[in-house]
């Protein structure tokens, strides 16, 4: 069970100056809005804002953390959080708004939350072209994470109806565009220096048509399914974050040299510790999914001989803890 996972009231509203301002207001309160966009409906949150990330992950009861979505409301906007080469321009110009996501390299001071980059240097930016989409995003007035706004191994929503199915109760806000006119998610395509276009996820926009604009065939490095348990494991991409320190899991009790990752108050460091964090004193899980990759990359820039992580609770979002400390701890 989900144990840090309050039941909430969740409301379905109609189109309307008066709901956009209301669901702009919840997303900086931290909620999560359902909304509609041309491909599927997306569950979003305030980008910036890593317990509201936490929430989404809660929400869908993803095992794991996969990356998110940055969007944005044009290609400005996706200049203030990723770095857009030519490639990447050209195609934003021909694409946007529009079905193609682009996985480009986060600025150094991105505002989209290390947990929705799942602690990667890259971050995913899409312009959506559906009015409900871009309503929302102005009214809110930044950038908006949202995966599909299903329960995770459920099929993407292309309706209010769907969204309320899956996730009544677990969300405050489905704001209803109708069904979805593409039904599909978008492309989803890195566009990364000094390598060539990769296709991550098929979608409504070609491989072909990408040549068309930037002369470059994408690579194909799709799983082809959209499997949000499996993550996509391209040989070029880092998918996962990893730390360079070695990382030692289910720690009770600090060693000479180690960095220590606590939980709870748990472990206590020593004197000849490097370094002691705590995901979350009073052992919330949502706060301590927040902390996970900014804490975890903090402690690997100290070089120490080990990083000791404290065991952490596996219901609700301890799952997808778990799931991303044994991946740092399995290189
Ligand atoms: O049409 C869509 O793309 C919908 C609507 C709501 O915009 N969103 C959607 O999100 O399908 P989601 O979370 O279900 O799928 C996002 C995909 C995943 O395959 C994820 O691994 C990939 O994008 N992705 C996101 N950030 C990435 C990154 N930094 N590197 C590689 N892949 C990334
Ligand atoms: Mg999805």
């Amino acid at each position: 069970m989900d144990h840090d996972l309050r039941e909430r009231e969740t409301r379905v509203l109609e189109p309307s100056a008066a709901a956009f301002a209301e669901a702009a207001e919840v997303l900086r309160g931290g909620g999560l809005v359902a909304f509609a966009t041309e491909t599927v409906y997306g569950l979003g949150a305030d980008a910036a804002d890593g317990g509201a990330v936490a929430g989404i992950y809660a929400a869908k009861g993803r095992p794991s953390f996969n990356p998110l979505i940055a969007h944005v409301a044009d290609l400005d906007a996706a200049r203030g959080i990723g770095a857009l080469d030519q490639r990447a321009t050209a195609l934003a110009e021909v694409f946007w708004p529009g079905p193609l996501t682009m996985v480009v390299p986060a600025l150094p001071d991105c505002p989209v939350h290390e947990l929705a980059r799942a602690g990667l240097d890259t971050v995913a930016i899409r312009v959506p072209a559906a009015p409900v989409a871009r309503d929302l995003i102005a009214a809110f007035g930044g950038a908006v994470v949202a995966p599909s706004a299903n329960r995770s191994g459920r099929i993407s929503p292309t309706s209010a109806e769907h969204v309320v199915a899956d996730l009544d109760g677990r969300i405050d806000l489905v704001i209803d565009g109708g069904p979805c006119p593409i039904g599909v998610e978008s492309t989803v395509i890195a566009v990364l220096p000094d390598a060539p276009i990769a296709l991550l996820r098929p979608g409504g926009v070609t491989r072909a048509e990408i040549e068309r604009v930037t002369g470059e065939l994408p690579v194909e490095l799709a799983a082809g399914t959209d499997d949000e348990s499996q993550p996509l494991a391209p040989g070029m991409l880092t998918q996962h974050y990893a730390p360079h320190s070695q990382v030692r899991l289910g720690a009770r009790s600090a060693e000479p040299g180690e960095a220590v990752l606590g939980f709870a108050g748990q472990p206590h460091g020593t004197e000849s510790s490097v370094a002691h964090l705590d995901l979350s004193p009073t052992g919330d899980l949502s706060e301590a999914a927040a902390n996970l990759f900014a804490y975890l990359r903090a402690l690997d820039d100290l070089e120490p001989r080990a990083i000791a992580v404290a065991p952490i609770p596996a219901d609700g979002l301890g799952e997808a803890i778990n799931d991303r400390l044994k991946r740092a701890a399995a290189r």
